[in-house]
């Protein structure tokens, strides 16, 4: 049997973890910088970076101490290596070198993206390749059909805001407070989805590609118009978006009729209404739905152990850089429209 170290610290939470091939999360530690980032109403990387400097030594040395072993009983390091804000991304993956080096452990460089992509098998061993993923975080809205390890192919990405973006912006909106995806989601449950009139972007578009800006916008009016109860318009704003994200992966779908499972990921599969709405999407298109355990949603280093893992055998040399962008399909076209993410 063989054991990983992960780490992982992209953007505000610090995580190590040790995941073995027998899908037992051996151990695991995480420390969220929400406190730290709250009075800013987001994530400030340089903060961010300090938070991971400080914290993740300690917490490496605890995971191993919490498992009883030591890196001499590990297989291999992973360390997110990108996509993410960079400050921290280096701070986990210079960490994860100079322990490699100092262990004489493989080191397995991790894109952030493919540790979400390939959580569900973690969290669910019969989830088999190919299927259709829902990569849906604060800063990634994609929908991928996944092959294999390594072999992804992104049909659809946001032109603008991502999902968990959106959800985030809507909270400032509405003074819901930081993280914004939760509390939207808890205030929603005390409101009438129906009971302000919101756009649903690119719905009916022929190509699967998602837009967030304009809702987004639509939510500000809305809140400016005094007219509203917050829980309508967190609600409204819930709804909508959840239409947009089915609408599009409808199309998608259609694009790949030979995968027979749909997936979700990312920090957004945490939310039970999304959930239940893809849930049906799968059951209409006669597919198997995954979603793995909402911790193993938002960021965490198990889902960056297991990616490592799924990619045991591979040593990435220790002049490897730190990556703020690195697409899973580097092919995929670019998308009309600005600020377009990778
Ligand atoms: O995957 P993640 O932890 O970090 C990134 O890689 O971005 O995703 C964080 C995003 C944030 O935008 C957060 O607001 C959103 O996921 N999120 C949620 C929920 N929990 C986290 N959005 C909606 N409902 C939730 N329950
Ligand atoms: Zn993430």
């Amino acid at each position: 049997m063989a054991l990983v170290l992960g780490i992982e610290s992209s953007c505000d939470e610090t995580a190590a973890a040790l995941v073995d091939s027998d899908r037992r999360i051996v151990a695991q530690r995480i420390a969220s910088q929400d406190a730290e980032h709250a009075p800013y109403g987001g994530v400030v990387p340089e903060i961010a970076a300090r938070a991971h400097a400080e914290r993740l030594a300690p917490m490496i040395a605890g995971v191993l101490e919490d498992a009883g072993v030591t890196l001499a009983d590990c297989d291999a390091i992973a360390a997110t290596a990108g996509p993410g804000l960079i400050g921290g991304v280096m701070v986990g993956l210079v960490s994860a070198k100079a322990l490699a080096m100092a262990s004489d452990t493989p080191l397995i460089a991790i894109n952030h993206l493919e540790g979400h992509a390939l959580s569900p098998r973690l969290a669910d061993e019969t989830i088999a390749f190919p299927y259709a993923l829902l990569l849906v975080s604060g800063g990634h809205c994609q929908i991928l059909r996944v092959d294999g390890v390594g072999q992804y192919r992104r049909l659809a990405t946001t032109i603008d805001d991502a999902l968990g973006e959106a959800f985030d912006k809507t909270a400032k909106i509405l003074g819901l407070g930081f993280p914004g995806g939760p509390a939207v989601e808890r205030i929603a449950r005390e409101g009438d989805v129906k009971a302000v009139p919101l756009p649903r972007p690119m719905v009916g578009s022929g190509e699967p590609h998602f837009s967030f800006a304009g809702l987004k916008s639509a939510v500000l009016r809305a809140h400016e118009t005094g007219a509203h109860k917050v829980a309508d318009i967190a609600a409204s704003f819930q709804q909508a978006a959840i239409d947009c994200v089915v609408d599009r992966l409808q199309v998608a779908l259609a694009e790949m009729d030979d995968v027979d499972t749909l997936v979700v990921a990312g920090g957004v599969a945490a939310n039970a209404s999304v959930r239940a709405a893809l849930e049906k999407v799968a059951a209409d298109n006669g597919m198997r739905f995954a979603a793995p355990p909402p911790k193993l949603c938002t960021d965490n280093a198990a889902m960056i152990a297991w990616a490592g893992i799924e990619r045991l055998g591979q040593s990435d040399p220790l002049d490897i850089s730190a990556r703020p962008r690195w697409p899973l399909d580097p092919e995929a076209e670019p998308v009309r429209g600005a600020g377009v993410k990778a």
